[in-house]
């Protein structure tokens, strides 16, 4: 029997002040026009709760931009599952922390990109550095916990030191220093993101002296860069183990990324109910535990450990989600990882142009 999902990523809406490079969202971004109302995501919600999810992350995009954001978390504190925002922090005033406050938001996750507006900007192309502070404030003073996340990459590995700091100085309890994951927008700016070996290792150095310093004042997590392991990541413990994603249309993923895997069918929330598509769906039950693995995985002693790797890394590279993910060492797609960690630590007369996130009004 299929174990319960542990939780929801609740994609509200797509739309953004921000234009990350590295953004996770899909290359063919949602227009407002396609957007679930609140009546159906309160459903979601509720079936969600049903199925056994105990946490909601509510993400987007920017999901302050959706109004109804404090009646969508008072729901679901009403069915007992614990509420997280994912945030840029553009929006956020005290009115509205005082709402969702009110409706019960448990936590807040704000998302930086440098150490200052330049840096900022640089990855964002917005000028709003001021205002990410002022939410940073806003949400310490509501007595909401504050954990911070910052994209590491080729523009930013360098100041990491500087970066813990403003995180610090922020009043963060925790900060997540993520290192980039090349797919969507992040595989399109890859040549830009991609750090050295050299600059890597350097900033892993500080990552653990800053560790050590700061125990027990904020915490420190470090989200390994696939591209210099040997073996890929366990992505999301595994597909459709551990958590679903709705995307603000209402289709339904195993993973944020997976709606760029074109050679499946993704259910909707809207025609199927989440437990039906948990359990049931041909695109859920696809890359489902281990039978479904070629080898070398099917007949490797790590099968159980990293589930083959990412199926959305190994579709974006390959073309074909089934294939082991080429992060790792055995997987006979390897060359292309090493194809880029090789331009990445090599010299570079003219650095690429990045390209910015940028808003669609595709109504597909
Ligand atoms: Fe993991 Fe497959 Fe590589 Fe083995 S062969 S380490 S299971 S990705
Ligand atoms: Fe989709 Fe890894 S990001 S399975």
């Amino acid at each position: 029997m299929t174990s319960a999902p542990y939780g929801l990523l609740a994609e509200l809406t797509h739309r953004c002040p921000l234009h990350c490079l590295y953004c996770s969202n899909p290359l063919e971004l949602q227009a407002r026009e396609r957007e679930m109302g609140t009546e159906d995501w309160l459903r979601v919600i509720r079936e969600a709760a049903d199925l056994g999810v105990v946490q909601v992350h509510f993400s987007g995009g920017e999901p302050l931009l959706r109004p109804d954001l404090a009646e969508l978390i008072t729901e679901a504190r009403g069915c007992e599952l614990y509420t997280n925002l994912i945030t840029s922090g553009l929006g956020f005033t005290e009115q509205r922390a005082k709402s969702l406050v009110e409706a019960g938001l448990n936590s807040v996750q704000l998302s930086v990109q440098g150490e200052n507006a330049e840096a900022s900007e640089l990855v964002a192309a917005t000028k709003r550095f001021d205002k990410k502070q002022e939410a940073a404030r806003i949400i310490a003073a509501a007595g909401l916990p504050l954990n911070m996340n910052v994209v590491l990459h080729r523009l930013n590995l360098d100041r990491l030191d500087s970066i813990i700091d403003v995180c610090r100085e922020w009043g963060a309890e925790r900060l997540e220093l993520a290192n980039t994951q090349y797919y969507g927008w992040g595989l399109l700016n890859r040549d830009v993101l991609l750090p050295s070996r050299e600059q890597l290792a350097a900033a892993e150095q500080v990552y653990r002296r800053r560790k050590a310093e700061l125990a027990g004042t904020m915490e420190l997590l470090w989200i390994l860069p696939d591209y210099y392991e040997p073996f890929p990541k366990p992505c999301m413990g595994g597909w459709a183990a551990t958590a679903l994603t709705v995307a603000p249309d209402g289709g339904v993923y195993p993973c944020p990324v997976a709606a760029d895997i074109d050679t499946l069918e993704f259910p909707s929330a809207m025609e199927h109910p989440l437990d039906w598509i948990w359990a049931k769906s041909p695109a859920f039950e696809a890359f489902r535990g281990t039978d479904w693995m070629p080898d070398p995985c099917r007949s490797c002693s790590r099968k159980e450990i990293d589930f083959g790797g990412c199926r959305c890394q190994a579709f974006a590279l390959t073309g074909d989600a089934s294939r082991t993910d080429p992060v790792c060492t055995y997987s006979p797609d390897h060359h292309l990882i090493q194809d880029a960690v090789d331009k990445a630590n090599a010299p570079r007369p003219t650095p690429p142009e990045p390209v910015y996130r940028r808003v669609t009004t595709s109504t597909r």
